[in-house]
């Protein structure tokens, strides 16, 4: 059997889809570093770092800005499992798959979901929005920042404070845009946000960052119920409904973060230090860069792909800028164009979900590949892949057209 399972030796794939995308080598690196144990003050001493560090990734002054060890579904399911007590009302701002999924995880929970949408391709004007807060009475309001699934972005400037008056806490899914995008929890006054690694912050899945507001942290933590095997002289339960998982319980998570440093979960050290780089690597370069680098790729991903004569999927103005969706020309096999870029160019392209699946390609510049020569690579690629299949195209179009729109925004 050894001898049939070789080392891990994967082939140098460039990932140009909806995510993951290949992580920045220096957090490769940071995660090969050594392991300590979870309460040595080295340890601690990075977790308080790294909770500095994803203040200003997520625009926020948030004492609890943290991680929860998982996938980016696992900062989500722990926000609505934290916020969400059985039978409370949530209303649900639906654009796309992702926030199909947080009706999904909520329906779990036990709560009345209440829903305000839009067809795919568009967002929810925030007129809408209110009209909804002030016909269900929500206790939560959440919403998907940027939806992967249909490429369109939330614009969410008011939306807090439209929750807030309303007496209700408010939840953002941040996963595909943290890093790529502007997140700005204190400016749009949200209670809740949450991340992943895997897109535009440039690292591995595994880690979900989150940030919580006092008020939502003071909401949460009337719901504490810590576990008996750990509790504590010094750590008081609230007198809130427990909450109603315990690996995702965010009252005992914050306990373990603070200074208490109660024994709740061993931390994941190397994606800790996945993610601290991340964040040092976002800051290091500047957060108002990172977001041009990010424009710029998707304004160049964009052009290329209408050069080609390809027609971009959704409405212009409320796009992500790090995924693009491009409609399959008629009479062309998208999984063969798929195979032959990963096959003949070592390129990943997306496919896409629900009313989608079938109909469009996405096509991701995120984090570490966001950058003119890989959209260019991707874009010449895709030409060629093309013509092969026998679609007759402007030949040489796309990479001149990228390159403009990649000058002309930088
Ligand atoms: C907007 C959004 N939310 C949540 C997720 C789920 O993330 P994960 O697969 O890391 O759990 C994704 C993944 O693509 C996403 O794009």
């Amino acid at each position: 059997m050894i001898e049939t399972f070789g080392e891990i030796d994967p082939p140098q794939r460039l990932l140009m889809g909806p995510g993951p995308v290949n992580a920045h080598p220096r957090v490769l690196r940071a995660m090969s570093a050594d392991l300590l144990g979870q309460f040595d003050p080295e340890m601690t001493a990075y977790m308080n770092e790294v909770m500095a560090l994803y203040r200003p990734v997520f625009g926020t002054n948030n004492r609890w800005t943290f991680l929860v060890d998982g996938t980016a579904r696992a900062g989500i399911e722990a926000a609505l499992v934290s916020l969400v007590a059985p039978g409370d009302t949530v209303l649900v701002v639906n654009f796309g798959r992702f926030g199909l999924l947080l009706t999904e995880i909520l329906g779990r929970i036990g709560a009345r979901i209440e829903t305000v949408e839009a067809p795919w391709g568009e967002t929810v004007p925030l007129d809408a929005v209110a009209a909804a807060i002030e016909r269900y009475g929500p206790k939560l309001v959440a919403t998907i920042h940027g939806d992967t699934s249909t490429t369109m972005a939330q614009p969410l400037d008011g939306f807090g404070a439209l929750c807030a008056a309303a007496g209700a806490l408010s939840y953002v899914d941040a996963t595909a845009t943290i890093g790529g995008m502007e997140i700005a929890a204190d400016r749009w006054g949200v209670d809740v946000v949450t991340g992943g690694l895997q897109k535009c912050l440039g690292g591995p899945s595994g880690s979900a960052p989150i940030t919580i507001s006092d008020r939502a942290a003071t909401h949460i933590q009337r719901r504490k119920h810590v576990e008996r095997g750990i509790r504590r002289d010094d750590i008081d339960d609230g007198d809130g409904l427990r909450i109603g998982s315990n690996y995702f319980d965010l009252a005992m998570v914050m306990d373990y973060w603070s200074e208490k440093r109660l024994n709740h979960h061993t931390e994941a050290t190397t994606m800790l230090y996945g993610s601290r780089e991340c964040a040092r690597i976002m800051l290091q370069e500047g957060v108002e860069a990172r977001y041009a680098r990010h424009r710029a790729s998707g304004a160049a991903m964009t052009a290329g792909l209408r050069a080609m004569g390809l027609t971009v999927f959704g409405d212009d103005r409320y796009r992500m800028t790090n995924v693009t969706a491009a409609f399959i020309p008629n009479g062309v096999d998208a999984e063969t164009v798929r195979r032959r870029m990963r096959e003949d160019f070592e390129i990943e392209i997306g496919t896409a979900f629900g009313p989608l699946a079938g109909k469009v390609w996405r096509f991701g510049a995120m984090g570490y590949n966001a950058m003119k020569h890989k959209v260019l690579l991707t874009l010449a690629a895709l030409e060629a892949v093309l013509r092969a299949e026998g679609v007759v195209l402007p030949a040489g179009e796309a990479v001149p057209a990228a390159l403009a729109a990649w000058d002309a925004t930088r």
